[in-house]
């Protein structure tokens, strides 16, 4: 019968295997055309887990929501299995594979039943690049169908590139089977979540949960999880970055690629709009990609980077036309919305999309919902799911088999202390070190507590398929081999006052920070030395239509001697967890960065000019 479909025996093989395994009522083989999501679409509202925004105000859009206790990544019931343990590292959660599956095979057994199984060829990059890598998805849930279209190069044409090729297995199940005759519930999935890895055999399995990342098989299973095995094999780079491109007014083009952990403001750096004295002068921000990048070096050791998806799946609280104007228009219309609240008019509303709410609202969980109600409208990880087509400035290489030059990258955590708001290692290696113990406070975007600060090396915890250390020698090695590397950088956005306040505006505002970067890694801006690397002064930031004091800017670019010399002590706990495979670099780069310290002044921009 798969025959029609696809002449891939192993294919074949697999969904036959499936099929037998998991026992769902149907086989759909998707061709990821318009009709097809249509139709899914159609069947979702009348079974309840979509409702169908006002086609006036939201044109072919909708609104799911998902089950309360499955509404964001669950890193705790996140594995990697690869054979051996020491493989997996001390930052995930590994388990003997064999005995993995044996569980896996007892969970997915009559899993799909009552249900169609959908097989979503997917393609991550553009079709065709040398950089990009097919994948299919075997998933019971009609929601992941849709969500895929959007997210991935999705369909027939996936199949055909495919042809009797070797691809990443990802099986889907929500777990929720329908006996005879059993009425389905609106989201579908079950108590008991399992995202699983096998790197060795390139192969996902996910049970239990609908929503995000742990459905969405493409995204972090596949294109971070099992991408970052590939690449360390391969000597390329999968990482949680966003893409962009900066125009300066002569047209000379630069691209960067930033990592910031989870809900740490990567959707909005990708897209900014300048002020207004740099869009006057011509500057251009374009988008590539907002989450992940993977990036390989050319022929003549240029790392060129694509971005493998083909949507965005972005937070929504937060979202609106003051902070971020592109992504408001990215998702007027074809944007399937998760956990938002609906409006009496057929709309969407989540926290800090208008200064006043609306008078009253239907809540992400489907309650009445007004503004004395003391709950919040929209769950915090609420998302959208828009076309990166739809982006207003998406960069006319974004679907370029070769990817773009990437000339700087940039790491930033969220931190309310301690971290200036700027500065720029004095080589790869100080890069690394410093990416590799950027520290965060943890948010939504992942079950459990929010707030605390964790260390989130490269923003990639939670994503990193095999052990840490052996990841941050893979970066230290690549960038020796290449003749130019990028020039690396930190940034934090989220310094507060003793008050609690943003020291700074953020959005269009970092603007100013991505300038002196650009100029920075062309070799232009000027700086100060400080301990932790090149810092601006005052005067080598462009501050016109801003109002900012130099003691306001100092409190912001400040390294407090004291508070430097804890969070370093405090990188140790990393590296003794990772110390078997530690970069030695590190050692030496920590020795230094104290003595350093030890001799500066005890609160200063430590300008030693
Ligand atoms: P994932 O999709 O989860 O990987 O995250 P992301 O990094 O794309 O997250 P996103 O850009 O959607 O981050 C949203 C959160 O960051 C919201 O709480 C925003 O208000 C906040 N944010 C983004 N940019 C800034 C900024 O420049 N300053 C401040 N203070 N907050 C920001
Ligand atoms: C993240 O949590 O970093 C995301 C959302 O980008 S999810 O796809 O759910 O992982
Ligand atoms: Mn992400």
């Amino acid at each position: 019968m798969s025959k029609e479909f696809t002449s891939n025996l192993e294919l074949q093989r697999w969904v036959q295997e499936t099929a037998a395994l998991c026992q769902p009522d149907r086989i759909h083989w998707c061709d990821g055309s318009q009709a097809e999501y249509d139709a899914l679409c159609d069947q979702m509202v009348q079974s309840g887990t979509f409702t169908r925004l006002n086609p006036v105000k939201r044109p072919n859009s909708f609104l799911a929501r998902s089950d309360i206790s499955d509404v964001a990544r669950v890193e705790d019931r996140t594995f990697i299995c690869s054979r051996s343990k020491a493989d997996a590292g001390p930052t995930n959660n590994w388990h003997e594979p064999k005995s993995m599956k044996t569980k896996l095979q007892g969970l997915f057994s009559g899993s799909m039943r009552g249900r169609t199984m959908y097989v979503i060829p997917f393609c991550m990059g553009p079709i065709g690049s040398p950089i990009s890598h097919i994948g299919v998805e075997l998933s019971d849930s009609p929601y992941v169908v849709v969500n895929m279209r959007i997210m991935t190069r999705m369909g027939k044409a996936v199949l055909e590139a495919l042809g009797d090729n070797d691809f990443v297995h990802c099986l889907h199940s929500v777990g929720a089977p329908l006996e005879a005759g059993q009425k389905d519930g609106t989201w579908a999935c079950n108590v008991d979540k399992y995202i699983v890895h096998f790197p060795e055999e390139r192969s996902i399995w996910s049970f239990g949960s609908g929503y995000g990342g742990n459905a969405l098989l493409g995204k972090k299973c596949f294109a971070l999880r099992i991408a970052s095995v590939l690449a360390r094999e391969q000597n390329w780079l999968a990482e949680h970055m966003l893409i962009l491109g900066v125009k300066d007014p002569n047209g000379e083009k630069t691209f960067v690629a930033a990592a910031f952990p989870s809900a740490c403001g990567k959707t909005n750096f990708a897209m900014l709009i300048p002020p207004k004295p740099f869009t006057d002068d011509g500057w251009e921000i374009s988008t590539v990609g907002d989450d992940i990048a993977w990036i390989k070096p050319d022929t003549t050791g240029q790392l060129r980077a694509i971005n493998p998806e083909a949507g965005f799946f972005g937070v929504a609280p937060g979202t609106n036309y003051e902070s971020n104007p592109n992504a408001m228009k990215s998702i007027l219309e074809n944007t399937i919305f998760t956990n938002v609240a609906l409006t009496d008019d057929g709309d969407v509303w989540w926290e800090g999309m208008t200064p006043t709410p609306p008078t009253h609202l239907i809540d992400w969980t489907g309650q009445d919902w007004t503004p004395d109600c003391g709950r919040k409208a929209a769950h915090p990880n609420s998302r959208f799911t828009a076309p990166i087509s739809q982006c207003p400035v998406i960069d006319p290489a974004y679907n370029d088999p070769a990817g773009v030059p990437i000339s700087a990258f940039i790491f930033g955590g969220r931190r309310s202390s301690v971290v200036p708001l700027v500065y720029q290692s004095f080589n790869w290696t100080y890069g690394v070190y410093a990416a590799a113990t950027m520290g965060s406070e943890t948010t939504a975007a992942a079950i459990g507590a929010t707030g605390a600060v964790r260390r989130d090396p490269f923003a990639m915890l939670p994503f990193c398929g095999y052990h840490m250390g052996d990841y941050f020698n893979h970066w230290v090695q690549l960038g020796r081999e290449l003749p130019n590397p990028p020039r690396i950088f930190n940034v934090n956005w989220f310094r507060k006052d003793e008050h609690g306040k943003f020291l700074w505006q953020g959005f269009g505002e970092n603007m100013r920070v991505l300038k002196w970067i650009v100029e920075r890694a062309r070799g232009h801006a000027t700086s100060v030395e400080s301990v932790l690397g090149w810092v601006p002064r005052f005067e080598d930031m462009d501050w016109r239509g801003l109002e900012i004091s130099k003691t306001q800017f100092e409190q912001l670019i400040s390294v407090d001697r004291e508070a430097w010399q804890q969070e370093i002590a405090s990188h140790d706990e990393l590296f003794v967890k990772l110390y078997d495979r530690l970069p030695k670099e590190f050692i030496f780069i920590r020795e230094l960065m104290l003595s350093a310290l030890w001799r500066s002044p005890e609160k200063s921009e430590l300008a030693h000019e």
